[in-house]
């Protein structure tokens, strides 16, 4: 199979793998219609408060449990208390993540480091994630043929559902290739990935281990490639990068290390930009003037990938390990806390954002926090953005009169505390 095959089969994996009603039962968690409104009054009342957002929430707590270690939670709901505890990565620790068994069942990787060891692992591969690498490489070598080809399997068509047959497709493509495995076998590996890690809790020891051999195998062949003949693709950055961690003499990553870090890049990936593509569609679409404007305008494309992020995040709440006490807008938090930072209500903080639950790409642009921020903000945000902007563009050229499809059920958003979305984009092309 070619990868334009692959990218393109109709193969029942890909219904099966972006649903996101399906992917949050699967990884444990309660499937909700859009939780924002409830969490926007919550945020409304006071900047920080003491319990975990499950609870605030009056959700059933033990269903989001991600962790294994019970610890006292405090939720950060405003701008400032979430960009402080991203930023102050010593203090509001990632080593949380390590107290996840999803995560650490992918191997010590980057997102539960912290300080020097972080930035020198992170170092390796940074360069080939900022911008002006994505545009001359990941662009034309990745993303835009993929758009392309998605694209023109459309023409002709009289309707179609986005979800699947665009924004689904197109991540696990680009990053798998970006790494360095082919596109034939992007879907594999992401359906072998998930099942080994994040998606494990349902399945047998067997069949996680059966799917953990497949993926590793996979990577095992192409750290062997690269290292005997390297490429410009982030693999060849890894097998040729020099590790230096203060105080130890400079080494290259082992196959290890190489190993982890590929499954949280390609599980980072591939769920998000995914999600937000659909979340960017829906409301382009759902207020038609916008839709028009990018039309006429495309330079407002860009803002409007960046306001959804701001808007809806599609990831809205993520969490850290409080290491000393400490105190955060007026409430004391004790060491050996965990606290939930709400990025969905930060990003819609009224003392930064006129009107903040309004989706308005022509507001003045300021940072978010739907990328996160500080030492551990996205590694591969350049590489989403760039993927959803040249999505949105080729549909706007191609399809100029795309509406929602009013035959079709409107779009609904679902999804748990760690993930929401769409699962269905239903167009139509009005040729
Ligand atoms: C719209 C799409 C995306 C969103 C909304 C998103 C969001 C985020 C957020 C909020 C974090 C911070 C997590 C934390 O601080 O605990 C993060 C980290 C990360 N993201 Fe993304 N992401 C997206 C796409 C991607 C893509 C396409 C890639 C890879 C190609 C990627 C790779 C990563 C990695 C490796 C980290 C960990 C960075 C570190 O720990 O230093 N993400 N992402």
């Amino acid at each position: 199979m070619t990868a334009r095959h692959a990218l393109l089969a109709d193969d029942p994996r890909y219904a099966e793998m972006f649903d996101v009603a399906r992917e949050t039962l699967a990884a444990g968690g309660e499937v909700y219609e859009d939780l924002t409104p409830r969490m926007v009054a919550l945020a409304r009342q006071a900047p920080v408060m003491e319990g975990s957002i499950a609870e605030l929430l009056g959700l059933p707590a033990e269903r989001h449990q991600i962790f294994e270690v019970q610890r006292p939670h405090y939720t950060l709901w405003s701008f400032a208390a979430c960009d402080r505890a991203l930023r102050e990565n010593e203090v509001f620790s990632s080593a949380v993540y390590r107290e996840s068994p999803g995560v650490r069942r992918m191997g010590e990787n980057i997102l539960s480091m912290t300080g020097a060891r972080h930035r020198a692992y992170r170092g390796i591969v940074q360069p080939k994630f900022i911008r002006p690498v994505v545009a001359s490489l990941w662009r034309p070598r990745w993303i835009q043929g993929a758009v392309d080809a998605l694209l023109d399997n459309l023409h002709g068509r009289e309707r179609a559902d986005l979800n699947l047959e665009l924004c689904a497709r197109l991540p696990v493509h680009v990053v798998s290739e970006g790494i360095g495995i082919g596109g034939e076998r992007a879907l594999d590996f992401r359906y072998h990935l998930l099942r080994a890690t994040v998606l494990a809790r349902n399945l047998s020891p067997e069949e996680i281990g059966r799917s953990f051999a497949v993926v590793r195998t996979m990577l095992q062949e192409l750290i062997d490639a690269r290292r005997a003949e390297p490429t410009d693709d982030v693999m060849s950055a890894l097998v040729t990068g020099s590790l230096e961690l203060p105080g130890e003499d400079a080494r290259p990553l082992t196959d290890e290390e190489i190993v982890a870090f590929c499954l949280l890049v390609m599980t980072a990936g591939g769920g998000t930009t995914w999600r937000q593509l659909g979340i960017t569609l829906v409301a382009l679409l759902s207020d038609y003037r916008l839709w028009e404007a990018c039309r006429e305008d495309r330079s407002l494309v860009e803002a409007a990938v960046e306001e959804s992020a701001r808007w809806m995040p599609t990831d809205p709440t993520f969490p850290r390990l409080v290491m000393e006490d400490v105190e955060v807008e007026g409430m004391r938090i004790p060491a050996g806390c965990r606290v939930d930072m709400c990025l969905a209500t930060a990003n819609r903080d009224p003392s930064r954002w006129d009107h903040p639950d309004v989706y308005d790409p022509f507001r003045p642009r300021q940072s978010h926090l739907g990328f996160g921020m500080g030492p551990h903000r996205c590694l591969g945000m350049e590489v989403a953005k760039m993927e959803m902007v040249l999505a949105i563009n080729g549909l706007l050229e191609r399809f100029p009169h795309m509406t929602l499809d009013p035959d079709a059920p409107p779009p609904r958003l679902l999804g748990g505390l760690h993930q929401r979305g769409y699962s269905a984009v239903p167009v139509r092309f009005n040729a």
